[in-house]
């Protein structure tokens, strides 16, 4: 199959893209910088796009290269993106903005790029053609202070669910794979982002947001898990269009059933000792 896979520099882009690779598959790869590419170069079915979501000419100029190529395309898998931490009461504008601008605006912009080349590839006959969304666990349950990234995650699953019912007579199946925590530099990236926090009613966070993600890094599955996952997605004929990829999903699934106020309970436990009023 050839497939379209976004943010290949690092975690689950680029093992998912060595996945995909191995098994024989032919993968363009965007990164934003050239030299990211390189890690993937040895591969000869691996072509490498330069593409920055945001920017609508880049995805252009990207879905040409394959459009130029000749060859059917399959799936696109939306994997770029970014976690913008922090109260809502205080995150800055141009944070809360870019979190929709990568995750959310992205997504779309790669959708209706790519759709011309899916239909085409429909049009001439190719099985198995699909969309598959990264979300996250995110996109199921809103924890505290990473709200902002749940709602963009929460976003990518409407536009998954959508897309899919808008879709389907045209026989282009689109799918979610929703992961829990991963090791991947995500991770690193979240840690500095203290602005939010610093000199507001909510600096009390800060003291627990290290333990907090360190903690959770522990925790977190690893990136083969997500890498195979999507790969299975990515072959599978009509995969379930949810896929959560954690340990204990199934709590998930059934926390999110809970009254919003029993959720409350299962969130603020650590907030609790804290409590200002
Ligand atoms: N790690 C987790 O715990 C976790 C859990 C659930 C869901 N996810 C989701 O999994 C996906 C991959 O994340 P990851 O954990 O593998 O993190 P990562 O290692 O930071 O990878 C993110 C990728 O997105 C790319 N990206 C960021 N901004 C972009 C932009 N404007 N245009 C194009 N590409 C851009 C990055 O490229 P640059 O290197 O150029 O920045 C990188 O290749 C994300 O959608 C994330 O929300 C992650």
């Amino acid at each position: 199959m050839t497939i379209l896979l976004t943010g290949v520099s690092s975690g689950i882009g680029l093992a998912t893209a060595r996945l995909l690779l191995e098994a024989g598959h032919q993968v363009y790869g965007t990164v934003r910088k050239p030299a990211d590419a390189e890690q993937l170069a040895r591969y000869p079915a691996f072509s490498a796009l330069i593409m920055d979501v945001t920017h609508r000419a880049s995805i252009k100029a990207a879905l040409q290269v394959i459009a130029d190529a000749g060859q059917p395309l399959h799936v696109v898998v939306n994997n770029s993106g970014i976690a913008v931490s922090g109260p809502l009461e205080t995150i800055a504008e141009p944070d809360y903005r870019r979190q929709f601008e990568v995750n959310v605006f992205g997504t779309l912009a790669v959708c209706q790029e790519a759709l011309p080349l899916l239909h085409a590839a429909r049009a001439a006959g190719e099985e198995n053609v699909k969309i598959v969304n990264v979300s996250s666990v995110s996109g199921y349950v809103t924890a505290p202070f990473t709200s902002l990234y749940s709602s963009s995650k929460f976003a990518v699953e409407a536009i998954t669910d959508g897309l899919r019912r808008e879709l389907d007579p045209f026989g282009i199946d689109v799918v979610s794979v929703a992961p829990g925590p991963v090791k991947t530099p995500i991770w690193d990236k979240a840690k500095g982002q203290t602005k939010a926090f610093e000199g507001t009613r909510y600096e009390y966070i800060l003291e627990k947001l290290d333990p907090y993600l360190e903690s959770t890094a522990r925790s977190a599955i690893p990136v083969a898990t997500v890498a195979r996952k999507i790969k299975e997605v990515v072959e599978a004929h009509r995969p379930r269009p949810d896929q959560l990829v954690m340990n204990k999903g199934w709590m998930v699934r059934i926390a999110r059933q809970l009254p919003k106020r029993l959720q409350d309970k299962l969130f603020l436990k650590n907030i609790e000792a804290n409590r200002r009023y």
